[in-house]
């Protein structure tokens, strides 16, 4: 009884009920929102997942800086004619290295975030100076100016670092191989990639990505990029990933 009294002033002040409501709604979205800002609670771990070698990352960001993702989703929706098309469906756990996740929006040209391994390098470097060159029907505009671009990687130490700062695992001996691992990525064959390979695991593609042997160019960063998108996860061997029926 003494308790439905105190209410009673609940009830008839209509400015005290509203800033009761706030109060109680308030806590309930605390409590729904807070656990999702850790994410290893929302991330469900699958075998694979790397963060980006240096090269890969610089051309991440070009990728960024040129906008691709006005065109171009990374997001395969868990939808019959989306997986028959792209491949397995987008897990969380592949884009949790990306900061920003570039799920995107729009699709005017076909989902990217299986295009690793789809094509040989000559073909993106030849579809990116000018698409119509292998595909006639081609919308996309002309990147050629990449070629000519060598790629910023003395910088790329303090990109890992400041990655590593919001969880993504850069160790010490990563950040401060940056850019040695950069031109070893993208010289391939001609030196020694060891010390690179132990970094980033046996999987990883190091060669010429542009053909040209002389410089780093944004090319071979966008290239090296491209090649690894969806290749990190081994869905074969993968137990704990449900496979769409073929
Ligand atoms: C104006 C929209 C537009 C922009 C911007 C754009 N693309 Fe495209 N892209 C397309 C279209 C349309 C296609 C399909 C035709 C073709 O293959 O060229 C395509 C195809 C592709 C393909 C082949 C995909 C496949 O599976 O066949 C790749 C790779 C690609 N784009 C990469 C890029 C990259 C990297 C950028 C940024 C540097 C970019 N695109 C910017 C429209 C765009």
């Amino acid at each position: 009884m003494k308790l439905l009294e105190k209410h009673e002033v609940l009830e008839k002040n209509s400015i005290l009920l509203l800033i009761g409501i706030i109060v109680v709604v308030l806590i309930g979205g605390i409590i729904e929102i807070i656990p999702l800002f850790r994410k290893e609670t929302v991330i469900e771990p699958v075998e694979g997942m790397r963060p980006y070698t240096p090269l890969e990352l610089a051309g991440y960001n070009i990728y960024l800086r040129e906008g691709c993702y006005n065109c171009h989703s990374q997001h395969i929706r868990p939808l019959r004619d989306e997986v028959t098309r792209y491949g397995h469906y987008s897990l969380a756990a592949e884009s949790m290295y990306d900061h920003p996740f570039q799920w995107g929006s729009k699709r005017t040209g076909p989902d990217l975030s299986r295009v690793g391994g789809k094509y040989s390098d000559e073909w993106h470097v030849a579809h990116l100076i000018k698409p119509q060159s292998v595909v006639p029907e081609s919308i996309m505009p002309s990147y050629s100016f990449l070629m000519r671009r060598a790629a910023t990687i003395s910088d790329l130490d303090k990109h890992l670092k400041t990655l590593r700062m919001i969880g993504v695992p850069y160790t010490e001996d990563m950040i401060a191989n940056a850019e040695k691992d950069a031109v070893a990525q993208a010289t391939g064959d001609r030196v020694d990639t060891s010390g690179f390979v132990s970094r980033y695991g046996e999987k990883v593609n190091a060669r010429d990505f542009d053909g040209q042997q002389h410089t780093v160019t944004e090319m071979d960063a966008l290239v090296a990029y491209l090649q690894v998108l969806g290749t990190m996860v081994d869905f074969k061997s993968a137990k704990n990933i449900h496979m769409v029926e073929e």
